[in-house]
C-alpha cells in the first residue's frame, strides 16, 4: 500500500491536467503549478468536464488546487510529475528547481514522451529520486505509464513509482534501459516509420494503410502482443516471414522526407485540414468523438 498523499503536477496542459484528475479521482491532494493565467484558469473545470465523461464523481476536482507559485506548489509534495512542454532545456531548468525547492525525500518524475530521463537530470544532485513517468492521452483513459528508470535512478523510487501506479489504477511498465521513446512509443513510432514509407512509394494510399491496420492486426492487438502472437505462430514462421520482409522495410536514418516536404508545404493534419488525408470540421469532430466513445467503452467493460 502506498503512502503517497501529497503530489503536485508541474504544467497543467492536457497531460497535467489528465494526471491531476488521476490521483484526485484516487483521493489524492494535488496542487497544479501552471505559468499560463488562461490555462490555469480552466483546469479545475476541465478536470470536472473529464469526470463527467467518464461518469466518475466531478467533485474530486476540489482536490486539485491550482497556482503560479512553483515553490508553494512542492513545498510538501510527497511526489512531483513534470508535465511541462517537450523541450529539454525547460525541462532541466524545472528539474534543477524543483531538486531545490521540493523536499528532498519527494521523488521527481517527467512526463516527457521520448526525451531520456538522464539527458534531463544529468548533473543534478539527488538523482536518484528523478524518474520517468509516461502517461498517455488521455491519462483517466489509457492505462499505461511507463516507469522510466535512468542509470541514476534507485531501485527503490522504482518500487515506490510501480506501487503508486497501481494503486491509481494503471498498467505500470517498468523501463529498465533510459532509451529515447522508451518501449510504447518505439514500437508506435515503427509503424508509422512504415506507413509513411509506404504511401511516399506509392504502395498505397493513406487511407488504406489506416484501413489494413484497423481491420486486421489491430483488432487483435487488445488481447495479443505482437511478441505473444509471434509465438502464436511459431517463430519458425516468423523467422521465415523476417527473411523475406525484414530487408525491404523502411530504414531511413531520420525522418521521412515526404514527411518533411508536408509540414514544409503547411499541410500538418488536422490543424490545417490537409496532412496525409483531407479533412472537414466536422470529419475532425466525428473521429475524435469516435475516439473519446471507444476509450469511454473499454474502460466500462475493463470494470465490469
Ligand atoms: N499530448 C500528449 O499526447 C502527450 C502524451 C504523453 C506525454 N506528453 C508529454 O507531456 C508533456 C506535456 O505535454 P502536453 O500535451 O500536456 O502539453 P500542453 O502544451 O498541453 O501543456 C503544457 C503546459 O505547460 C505549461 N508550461 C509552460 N512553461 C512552463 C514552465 N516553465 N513550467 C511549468 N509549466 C509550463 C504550459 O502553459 C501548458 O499549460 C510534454 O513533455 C509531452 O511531450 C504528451
Amino acid at each position: 500500500m502506498d503512502k503517497l498523499r501529497q503530489f503536485a503536477v508541474i504544467g497543467g496542459g492536457l497531460m497535467g491536467a489528465g494526471i491531476a484528475q488521476v490521483l484526485a479521482a484516487a483521493g489524492r491532494s494535488v496542487t497544479v503549478f501552471e505559468p499560463d493565467a488562461a490555462a490555469r484558469a480552466n483546469v479545475n473545470d476541465r478536470i470536472a468536464a473529464n469526470l463527467r465523461l467518464i461518469g466518475r464523481d466531478e467533485s474530486a476536482a476540489v482536490l486539485v488546487q491550482v497556482t503560479d507559485d512553483l515553490e508553494s506548489a512542492v513545498a510538501t509534495a510527497q511526489f512531483v510529475t513534470e508535465a511541462a512542454p517537450e523541450k529539454l532545456e525547460l525541462k532541466r531548468a524545472i528539474f534543477s528547481d524543483l531538486v531545490r525547492m521540493a523536499p528532498r525525500d519527494a521523488i521527481l518524475a517527467s512526463n516527457t514522451s521520448v526525451i531520456p530521463i538522464s539527458r534531463i537530470a544529468d548533473g543534478m544532485e539527488t538523482a536518484e529520486r528523478i524518474v520517468g513517468t509516461h502517461w498517455w492521452n488521455p491519462p483517466y483513459l489509457i492505462p499505461l505509464v511507463e516507469v522510466i528508470q535512468a542509470k541514476h535512478t534507485s531501485d527503490e523510487v522504482i518500487g515506490v513509482t510501480m506501487d503508486l501506479m497501481r494503486a491509481l489504477g494503471k498498467e505500470p511498465a517498468h523501463v529498465r534501459k533510459d532509451v529515447p521513446g522508451f518501449v510504447a512509443n518505439r514500437m508506435q513510432h515503427a509503424l508509422w516509420r512504415e506507413a509513411i514509407a509506404m504511401v511516399a512509394e506509392g504502395i498505397c494510399d493513406a487511407r488504406t494503410v489506416d484501413t489494413c491496420v484497423k481491420n486486421s492486426f489491430g483488432l487483435r492487438l487488445p488481447v495479443l502482443g505482437p511478441l505473444e502472437n509471434a509465438d502464436l505462430v511459431g517463430l519458425d514462421l516468423t523467422l521465415d516471414i523476417h527473411r523475406t520482409i525484414i530487408p525491404e522495410l523502411d530504414s531511413h536514418a531520420g525522418p521521412n522526407p515526404y514527411l518533411e516536404d508536408q509540414v514544409n508545404a503547411g499541410r500538418l493534419g488536422f490543424k490545417t485540414g490537409e496532412g496525409f488525408r483531407t479533412w472537414t470540421d466536422s470529419q475532425i469532430a466525428e473521429l475524435r468523438a469516435s475516439l473519446v466513445g471507444h476509450l469511454v467503452k473499454i474502460q466500462r467493460d475493463l470494470k465490469n
